[in-house]
């Protein structure tokens, strides 16, 4: 049996929760580590994003039973890349960056449950064992082309 999209999303969902949480403790010791931390961390909720939204919600939102899920989740994306665009032109020492980092980490761990806890099991009764593999071969693919840098080594 290969890689599901739900395989996929929560592999992508372990790394991101470490770089959350590495983040946020390189924020409290204001590393110089913490730039390029981040600037890791927006490369891969990127493509994580763009992916989930063109394989994984495409897919729920044309469902009755998942369609207003998929839509507050979408909603969810929606908010933190307004909280993305807003740090990016903070300086990483101001307390309102520290302040929206919080909040981003807070907004995401709570997003990865809910996909995690209640759409993997939509996808899971809504389509094939078959299909759920193919779209997480694309959902992989992707990551492959983005040249996403080094994952393992979080
Ligand atoms: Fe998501
Ligand atoms: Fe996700």
């Amino acid at each position: 049996m290969s890689t599901t999209i739900a395989d996929a999303i929560r592999n992508d969902h372990s790394i991101l929760r470490k770089m959350l949480q590495e983040i946020k403790k390189e924020r409290d010791a204001m590393s110089p580590g913490l730039d390029e931390a981040f600037m890791r961390l927006r490369a891969l909720s990127d493509i994580h994003m763009k992916s989930e939204e063109d394989l994984f919600y495409t897919v729920l939102k044309e469902r009755s039973s998942s369609r207003a899920e998929a839509l507050e989740a979408l909603e969810e994306h929606h908010i933190l890349r307004i909280l993305e665009q807003e740090m990016v032109k903070l300086d990483k020492n101001d307390e309102i960056w520290k302040a929206k980092f919080g909040l981003y980490a807070e907004i995401s761990n709570h997003h990865f449950d809910e996909e995690e806890e209640k759409l993997f099991q939509e996808v899971n009764q809504e389509i094939s064992q078959e299909f759920q593999e193919e779209l997480g071969q694309l959902f992989e693919q992707r990551k492959k082309l983005a040249k996403i840098p080094d994952l393992t080594a979080v």
